[in-house]
């Protein structure tokens, strides 16, 4: 099924977020690509999406600078007018994050908060910047982790963090769903991307642990997650809302 809704995934230059760009114009959607230094990666995820056929935009968005967001609202508004005649967003995927992993004692002030301006105050600060682009009936999307179901050792903060994204979208829910928009988080489980240092797709050791944690005996591929959004964003999807889906192939059960 095609349609032509907008869609803008955050983080979109590499990994899940190209992923689930790609996902999206497959279904139609046009797609706004928004990068942080990845300029070029994100160029490329564009040439993808008009070498398939579709039709995307790359748009630069950190998201640990939450003061530019007001901006880059009214930059994106302009975007959509003149490129696509639209006033209105459909589908914003939350899935720019970082991984850093320290235990304990080796947690400074500043990872902690890198961890959490990243994956949750700029999230949530989005959130408030595009809702009142998104459309009636829109969707959000946020990227968090199997991890906030399964632990590790080094893990506490990224996984706080992503917990807080989890809470944060069953609280809009209810604020977002008199204007029918559905948000629900994803959480994906160890796939092969440059997170970690790309230790999910380059460390056989940890590789074959992994696996032999997981019910379908491997780590995940970026498409299993990028499709996986994609679906979720679509009307079959269409009565789900401030749900924890988790895409981890059956990670450590
Ligand atoms: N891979 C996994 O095993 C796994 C498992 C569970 C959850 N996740 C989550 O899935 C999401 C995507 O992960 P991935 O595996 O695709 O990671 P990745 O390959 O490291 O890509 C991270 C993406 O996030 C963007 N990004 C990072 N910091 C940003 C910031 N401050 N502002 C804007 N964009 C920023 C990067 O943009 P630039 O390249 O432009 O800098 C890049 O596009 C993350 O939220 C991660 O926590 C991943």
């Amino acid at each position: 099924m095609t349609d032509h809704r907008i869609a803008l995934v955050t983080g979109a230059s590499r990994g899940l977020g190209r992923s689930a760009a790609l996902g999206l114009a497959r279904r139609g959607a046009r797609v706004v690509v928004t990068y942080r230094g990845g300029a070029e990666g994100a160029t490329d995820t564009v040439q993808m999406i008009q070498d398939a056929g579709g039709d995307a935009v790359a748009m630069r968005l950190d998201l640990s600078d939450v003061e530019s967001f007001a901006a880059f609202a009214t930059e994106l508004a302009e975007e959509l007018r003149t490129r696509w005649g639209s006033t209105r967003l459909d589908v914003l995927v939350n899935n720019a994050g970082i991984g850093l992993f320290d235990r304990l004692d080796d947690v400074t002030v500043e990872r902690f908060d890198a961890l959490v301006n990243t994956n949750f105050r700029g999230p949530f600060f989005l959130i408030q910047a595009l809702v009142p682009h998104l459309a009636e009936g829109g969707r959000v999307i946020n990227v968090s982790t199997s991890l906030t179901r399964h632990v590790s050792p080094g893990t506490s903060v990224y996984a706080a963090s992503k917990a807080a994204l989890e809470v944060l979208s069953r609280s809009l829910a209810v604020e977002l769903g008199p204007r029918g928009i559905r948000i629900n988080a994803v959480a994906p489980g160890p796939t092969a991307t440059d997170f970690n240092g790309g230790a999910m797709r380059d460390d056989p050791e940890l590789i074959g642990a992994l696996a032999a944690q997981t019910a379908l005996g491997r780590v995940g591929k970026p498409d299993e997650i990028g499709d996986a959004i994609a679906a979720l964003a679509s009307e079959d999807m269409r009565w789900v809302t401030a749900e924890r889906i988790e895409v981890s192939g059956g990670a450590l059960l």
